[in-house]
């Protein structure tokens, strides 16, 4: 079915582009007929400057974007109900890696004995500035902490290079790529793209001019093309230098050991899981049930890096030697997502539950409709799968419980 969804609309989007030569189908592999899927072009075809390239000078056309801000141009696809690749939903059902927009906007509040709690909608993520959409910039932080990108000039954009134009490696420029979580070989001679065309080294964070530019590349990562969703045995395999990425906003962040003086927990490629950490990883399967194996330890809820410099050593179905091993490292998506969660901090869980079935949105709580409580854990039963008394999910690595 998704497999089929996929190919549905490569082809809607190959017969809806004539200029596309040579290279393979879906929307962001870099054609110049696919400006028309972000940009509405005023000006006379003939006359078409195509550059990508500020410096070029006078342009008889000019492009404009199709959305009222860079955010709200990708969510005219990227919202689209019900959609393999829609990251904003109306009650938080895309459980995809990055997750889900649509818990900016929801606010979380509970009594517990007369004193009231609350958590943010603002907290729940990366808040993205997209007007179209009511996505406004985070009232609470005003710039990325441990860095310095403003937080009113985050987008879609920030983080995604919409043109394709950094290399996952290397500095240059590139003026067509593969964006490699398409699994596809890039044909001789054109770069791969990069993991979900994250913005690589030189890259200056879209449209806002933040003032920051990348200088760590993209990171070293794979998605199956199908099926979206996140679970145990589908899900991104990362590789290597997610967190060198994220620090490319949030510097202070970077293991301690590697200078960061915000850190709160190791992470980075130099972050290793000893192998005491990595038995504790692939034994755990919750509170007071130890005993799994490595094969079966993947926990989609709490991954790790794998130490990979290419994306030919990963495997996004876990299908071999699923739980930690080697020279694995702790990243910054062991407990955060990259787009937004149901918890603050954007975390992975409620970092602040004791137990994870108290976690919040829980039922009843100020805020919380529909299948809330449901889609915080991905569709996971939290207490079915793992018990009433299951603890943080720190437990996978450090056994406390
Ligand atoms: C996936 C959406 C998307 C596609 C496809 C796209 N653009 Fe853009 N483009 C944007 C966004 C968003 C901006 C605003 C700058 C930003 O936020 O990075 C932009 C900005 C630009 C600019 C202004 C300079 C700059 O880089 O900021 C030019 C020129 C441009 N695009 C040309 C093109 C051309 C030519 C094509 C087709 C080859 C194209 N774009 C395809 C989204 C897109
Ligand atoms: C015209 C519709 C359309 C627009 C506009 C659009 N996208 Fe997409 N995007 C898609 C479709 C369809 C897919 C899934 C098929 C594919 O991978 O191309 C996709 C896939 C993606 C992926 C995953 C690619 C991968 O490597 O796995 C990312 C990341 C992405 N889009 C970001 C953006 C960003 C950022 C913008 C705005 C600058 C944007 N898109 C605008 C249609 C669109
Ligand atoms: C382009 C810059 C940029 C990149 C790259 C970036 N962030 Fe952020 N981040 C920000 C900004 C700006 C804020 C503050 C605004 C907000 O929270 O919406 C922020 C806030 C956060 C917060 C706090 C959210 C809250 O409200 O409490 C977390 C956690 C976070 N980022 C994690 C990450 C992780 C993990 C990555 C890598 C996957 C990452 N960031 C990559 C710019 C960035
Ligand atoms: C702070 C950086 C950041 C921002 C802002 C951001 N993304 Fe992402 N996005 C990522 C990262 C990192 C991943 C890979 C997540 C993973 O695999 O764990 C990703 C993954 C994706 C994917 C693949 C599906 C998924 O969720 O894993 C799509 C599609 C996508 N982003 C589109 C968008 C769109 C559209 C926007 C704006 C509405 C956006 N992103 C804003 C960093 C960002
Ligand atoms: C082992 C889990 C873990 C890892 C790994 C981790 N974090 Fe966090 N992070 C947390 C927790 C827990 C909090 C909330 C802590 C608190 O409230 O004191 C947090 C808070 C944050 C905040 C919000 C701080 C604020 O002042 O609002 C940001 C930003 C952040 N982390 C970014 C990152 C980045 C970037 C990385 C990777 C370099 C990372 N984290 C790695 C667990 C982690
Ligand atoms: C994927 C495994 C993993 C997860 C999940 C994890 N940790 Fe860790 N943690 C590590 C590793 C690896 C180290 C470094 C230990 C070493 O090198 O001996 C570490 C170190 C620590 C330290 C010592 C700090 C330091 O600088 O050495 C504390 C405290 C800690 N973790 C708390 C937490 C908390 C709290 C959580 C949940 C929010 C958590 N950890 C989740 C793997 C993990």
């Amino acid at each position: 079915m998704n497999k089929f969804k996929v190919l549905l609309v490569t082809i809607i989007v190959l017969l809806s582009t004539p200029l596309l030569s040579g290279v393979t189908c879906a929307f962001h592999e870099g054609g110049e007929g696919y400006c028309e899927g972000c940009h509405t072009i005023l000006g006379s075809p003939e006359n078409q400057d195509w550059s990508t390239d500020e410096s070029s000078d006078g342009p008889s056309t000019t492009l404009i974007l199709k959305g009222s801000d860079p955010s709200s141009t990708c969510l005219r696809c990227h919202a689209e109900s019900g959609a393999d690749h829609s990251v904003l939903s109306n009650d938080g059902s895309r459980f995809t890696p990055g997750g889900d927009f649509y818990w900016l906007q929801k606010t979380f509040s509970w009594t517990v004995e007369g004193l009231s709690y609350l958590s943010r909608g603002d907290s729940h993520g990366h808040n993205i500035v997209a007007l179209d959409y009511g996505l406004n910039p985070d009232e609470r932080l005003s710039q990325a902490p441990g860095g310095s990108y403003p937080s009113a000039a985050l987008g879609c954009t920030s983080c995604h290079d919409p043109h394709a134009k950094t290399n996952g490696n290397v500095g240059n420029p590139v003026t067509t790529s593969v964006p490699s979580s398409y699994g596809e070989e890039p044909s001789t001679g054109t770069p791969p793209g990069t993991f979900r065309l994250l913005g690589g080294v030189g890259y200056a964070g879209g449209q806002l001019r933040s003032g920051v530019t990348f200088r760590s590349p993209a990171p070293i990562a794979e998605a199956s093309p199908f099926g979206w969703a996140e679970t145990d045995s589908n899900h991104t395999a990362y590789g290597s230098g997610m967190s060198e990425w994220c620090a490319n906003c949030h510097g202070g962040f970077l293991s301690s050991r590697m200078g960061g003086a915000a850190a709160k927990h190791p992470a980075g490629n130099g972050a290793k899981i000893p192998a005491e950490i990595s038995n504790n990883y692939n034994s755990y399967e919750g509170t007071g049930h130890v005993g799994g194996g490595q094969a079966s330890a993947y926990l989609a809820l709490v991954p790790f890096e794998v130490d990979a410099t290419s994306t030919s050593l990963l495997d996004p179905s876990s299908s071999s030697g699923t739980g930690a091993a080697g020279n694995a490292n702790v990243m910054c998506l062991t407990c955060h997502r990259a787009h937004a969660s149901a918890f603050p901090n954007v975390g992975r869980w409620d970092f602040k539950a004791t137990f994870m079935a108290d976690s919040h949105p829980k039922a009843g709580d100020g805020g919380a409709s529909g299948s809330d409580v449901l889609h915080s854990y991905y569709g996971r039963d939290m207490i079915s799968e793992f018990g009433k008394s299951q603890r943080q999910l720190c437990s996978k690595c450090h056994r406390k419980d």
